[in-house]
């Protein structure tokens, strides 16, 4: 089995699977940060190298304000507890999205997980928080032409590589395979230029209930797919 280096999530349907319970969206929301702690360790465990999920999303400012109010005090919360898993797991946190918008002790605490994972040798784990892949684009957009106003930069020497390098994914290798769950098909503008070749799979199965066995047929089914360009396949 060729274990995807990198895996990225959209991890969907906490509110519809606490309603099937019964329960606020909220609760939902609580399980869904319980259950990214399990399958961070179960990837790793499986050899990913990579694994990228996306918390909360520029257009997510438009949910009711009691919902943003809970996703942030969970925010707070899961960095806390992140920083201390990071350091058990030997995980590398990196941290997708612009934070400004974010009140001043969160950024401090994602700062802080950041500063304090930085030479883990573990899982590479990027948390895609006030992210937008059209924002990442255009703040990538106006370093670049910064660059070239300041004469840092020349418009020819402006390549792929060189603009992925201005991507809150600097760094980072593309996704070789996305899942995500809950059944919706459709981006909600995550990671459009890293995806241009990864390969894709939808679930049914919501957030909160996703487990090692659902990300194991994600696997399988990549496994079968004939990749083309995104990465090498090793027989
Ligand atoms: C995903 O679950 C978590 C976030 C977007 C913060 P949702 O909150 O989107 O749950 P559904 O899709 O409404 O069920
Ligand atoms: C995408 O899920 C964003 C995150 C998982 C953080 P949404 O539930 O917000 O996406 P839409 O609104 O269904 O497109
Ligand atoms: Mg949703």
């Amino acid at each position: 089995m060729v274990i995807p280096q990198h895996v990225a999530i959209i991890l969907d349907g906490n509110g519809r699977w606490a309603k099937s319970m019964g329960r606020p969206r909220n609760y939902g929301h609580v399980r869904g940060a319980k259950n990214l702690e399990i399958i961070c360790e179960d990837a790793y465990n499986m050899g990913i190298k990579y694994l990228t999920v996306y918390l909360f999303s520029t257009e997510n400012w438009k949910r009711s304000k009691d919902e943003v109010d809970a996703l942030m005090r969970l925010f707070r919360r899961y960095t806390k507890t992140c920083i201390k898993t990071a350091r058990d797991n030997n995980m590398k946190v990196r941290v997708l999205g612009d934070p400004r918008a974010l009140d001043e002790d969160l950024q401090k605490s994602l700062r802080d997980l950041v500063e304090s994972s930085k030479d883990n040798t573990g899982l590479n784990f990027q948390i895609a928080i006030n992210y937008g892949s059209r924002d990442e684009i255009v703040r990538a957009v106006r370093r670049v032409a910064q660059d070239c106003a300041e004469g840092k930069l020349q418009p020819e020497e402006i390549t792929e590589d060189c603009f992925s390098g201005y991507l809150d994914t600097a760094g980072v290798p593309d996704p070789d395979l996305l899942i995500r769950t809950s059944g919706e098909l459709r981006l909600s503008n995550y990671l459009m230029w890293q995806l241009a070749y990864t390969e894709f799979y939808f679930t049914e199965v919501p957030w909160p209930a996703f487990t090692k066995d659902d990300l194991w047929k994600a696997i399988e089914k990549y496994n079968g797919r004939e990749r083309r360009y995104g990465g090498v396949r090793e027989e």
